[in-house]
């Protein structure tokens, strides 16, 4: 089963949205997928409830980590893991347990790119991290290209020692799928495709060896 968690201290940065669109892109490429809430606000457990309207859209397992314990059902292929905003110090050992994979959303705003610098200096010296047991890796989220705040966080992201894989832009379609339970693959595809192909070098990276252990 691979594991990917999607984890930075920071709140409102996209941890949800990542989580819950890579979630329904392994489960649209016939994946069975659970998606694990960390997060004691619940929003992926909300979105699957909002999910539970449609029928013919692949089902996603949900499973309430804040107050149990993680089991997927069995012969699950992929456990997105959602985690809460605050996790500091030896919680980010805790957290990394099981976890092959992680993608850390950065929005562009000099108060997310001090908690960003912050947050990965305690990264990096987590064990499990340091000893490369767990893959990092970071996507620029809610973009607004030819900002200058864009390319000051392209430049801080490219001194880092991490790859940074793509950005996602600003796009009221994350909106749309975060209230619909929809992934945003899973939305009229001439709506979403300037979006869709953001996601490329996400879905490549978590393809291949450089995201294993
Ligand atoms: N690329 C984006 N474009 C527009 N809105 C976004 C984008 N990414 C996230 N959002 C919105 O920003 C808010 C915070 O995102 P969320 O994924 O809930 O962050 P987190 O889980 O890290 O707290 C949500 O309302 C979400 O719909
Ligand atoms: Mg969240």
């Amino acid at each position: 089963m691979r594991t990917i968690m999607l984890m930075n201290a920071k709140g409102g940065c996209g941890k949800t949205t990542l989580a819950t669109n890579i979630a329904t892109w392994f489960a649209d490429d016939g994946a069975k997928v659970a998606l694990a809430d960390f997060d004691p606000q619940g929003s992926s457990l909300d979105w699957l409830i909002a999910r539970q309207d449609y029928t013919g859209i692949p089902e996603i397992e949900g499973i309430n980590a804040h107050q149990g314990p993680v089991k997927p059902a069995r012969g699950t292929d992929f456990l997105i893991m959602d985690a809460p905003a605050g996790t500091h110090g030896a919680a980010i050992n805790s957290m990394l347990k099981q976890v092959e994979t992680l993608i850390l959303p950065v929005l562009p705003s000099p108060i997310d790119m001090r908690a960003c610098r912050r947050f990965l200096d305690e990264l990096l010296h987590s064990g499990k991290v340091s000893k490369h047991q767990t893959k990092i890796a970071i996507v620029a989220n809610r973009v607004r290209e030819n900002t200058l705040i864009y390319r000051q966080l392209t430049e801080f992201l490219g001194d880092l020692d991490i790859p940074f894989l793509t950005h996602l832009r600003e796009s009221q379609n994350y909106i749309r799928a975060a209230e619909s339970g929809l992934g945003l693959f899973e939305l009229a595809p001439s709506m979403v495709a300037q979006d869709v192909v953001q996601w490329d070098p996400i879905v490549d990276w978590l393809n291949s060896a450089d995201s294993r252990p």
